[in-house]
């Protein structure tokens, strides 16, 4: 694994700041980067361990059985993520994501979801409290899930075909369970649920139209995920990407399209409804159409480091702070500087062929920082 550590002391701000400088929030009090993108998504990694090995994400070659996962005492505890969810919450954080590695297969996720689920968000209402899974646990997990209080899954699945799912999972992991977590979590009300398929042409580009297909008249929306050259280890080739204007295209060929708007500003997926009533899909052009000018997402990794970016090569370690003692105050002032003078915006510098995208970095791993 790959990933450096930035000290707050390392930073231009001073450590201890009691309050936010009145400079560095708007009139509305809404935290903003230097491009102007506010603080609305917290991702939090609470493995970074899997059950799968996809072949774009954590290659059975690179992550063996001798891969150096991170020690359980450099986890961050639930109480530590819980304070952690609190104060990003008072920088305008709206919704949670818990991801891994797999985040079903950290011990008691349960107990973590209870509470987060109790906390509110700036305006008092609840949070948008989610999960990305594989699935591979969720038919036996979805109603204690429920019943801790998340709100909706996203599953993963990357192919209908069970020969061509077992190789992209590549644990020989059998499709019909991954379909049974996902009918069941749509059962117990973990709805809207989403399925993410990352397409890599020639590998699984020819289940596109099935997958699409096989969700067309469900409420459930499946979105199709350019391969990205996230981390170091999954041996990224544009031209093993394909664009998602062609997958739309395959679909509306076959299944008519009707492009519609954003749910909300920032969103990662281009949406299109079916035109016969059938359900929506979504497109996530991460590598053809880049999202970061509206990117209001943080990263917080399994040991408590903040990412800025997906792509980041390096994360500042607030696990120091909430181990050294430090305040609610300082800790929310630490994260206040850290946000306001974030410049990261990654894929839209690939697409330049500008900035870091060019030149070749220690990125960390997606199973360490979470999708
Ligand atoms: P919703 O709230 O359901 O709209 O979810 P989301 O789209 O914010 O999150 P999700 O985890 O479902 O994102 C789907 C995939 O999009 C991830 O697995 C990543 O592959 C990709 N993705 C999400 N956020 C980013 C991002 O900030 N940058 C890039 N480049 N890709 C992202
Ligand atoms: N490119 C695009 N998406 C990826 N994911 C993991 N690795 C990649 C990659 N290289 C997505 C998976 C999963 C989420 C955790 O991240 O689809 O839904
Ligand atoms: Fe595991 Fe998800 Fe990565 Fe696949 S994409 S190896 S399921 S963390
Ligand atoms: Fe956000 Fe980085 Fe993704 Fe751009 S590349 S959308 S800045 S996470």
């Amino acid at each position: 694994m790959t990933e450096k550590t930035i000290l707050l002391t390392d930073l231009r701000y001073p450590t201890h700041v009691p309050v936010i400088p009145k400079q560095l929030l708007p009139a509305n009090g809404q935290l903003i980067d230097t491009l102007a993108r506010p603080l609305h998504d917290l991702r939090i990694s609470v493995t970074d361990r899997c059950n799968f090995r996809c072949v774009y994400c954590m290659p059975k070659d690179v992550f063996g059985k001798d891969y150096p996962f991170l020690p359980h005492s450099s986890l961050l505890s639930f109480e530590e993520i819980e304070r952690l969810a609190r104060l990003f919450i008072a920088h305008g954080v709206e919704k949670i994501r818990l991801t891994g590695g797999e985040p079903l297969l950290r011990k008691n996720v349960e107990k973590l979801i209870e509470m987060l689920a109790r906390l509110r968000t700036r305006t008092g209402g609840p949070l948008d409290l989610t999960l990305t899974t594989n699935g591979a646990l969720l038919a036996r997990k979805a109603q204690s899930l429920k019943d801790a209080g998340l709100r909706r899954v996203t599953v993963s699945l990357d192919g209908m075909d069970d020969a061509i799912f077992r190789r992209m999972n590549d644990v020989d992991f059998p499709v019909a369970d991954v379909l049974e977590g996902i009918e069941i979590a749509r059962q117990v009300g973990l709805g809207p649920i989403k399925v993410n398929m990352v397409v890599k042409r020639g590998t699984n580009d020819h289940e596109i139209v099935p997958m699409a297909r096989h969700f067309h008249g469900t409420d459930i929306i499946v979105r199709f995920i350019e391969f990205m050259d996230v981390g170091t280890s999954n041996g990224w080739r544009m031209d093993e990407v394909l664009p998602s204007s062609e997958v739309v295209e395959r679909i509306h060929a076959e299944l008519p399209l009707v492009p519609l708007g954003p749910n909300y500003p920032g969103e990662t997926a281009q949406r299109w409804r079916y035109a016969d009533g059938g359900g929506e899909i979504g497109a996530i052009s991460s590598v053809t159409r880049a999202f970061c000018g509206t990117c209001t997402r943080a990263r917080l990794s399994t040991e408590g480091k903040l990412y800025l970016c997906l792509f980041a090569d390096s994360g500042f370690d607030l696990r120091t702070l909430l181990r050294d003692g430090h305040s609610d105050e300082e800790i929310t002032a630490a994260i206040g500087h850290i946000w306001h003078q974030r410049t990261d915006r990654y894929s839209a510098q690939r697409a330049s062929g500008a900035g870091p995208a060019s030149a070749p970095r220690d990125k960390v791993e997606m199973s360490y920082i979470g999708g």
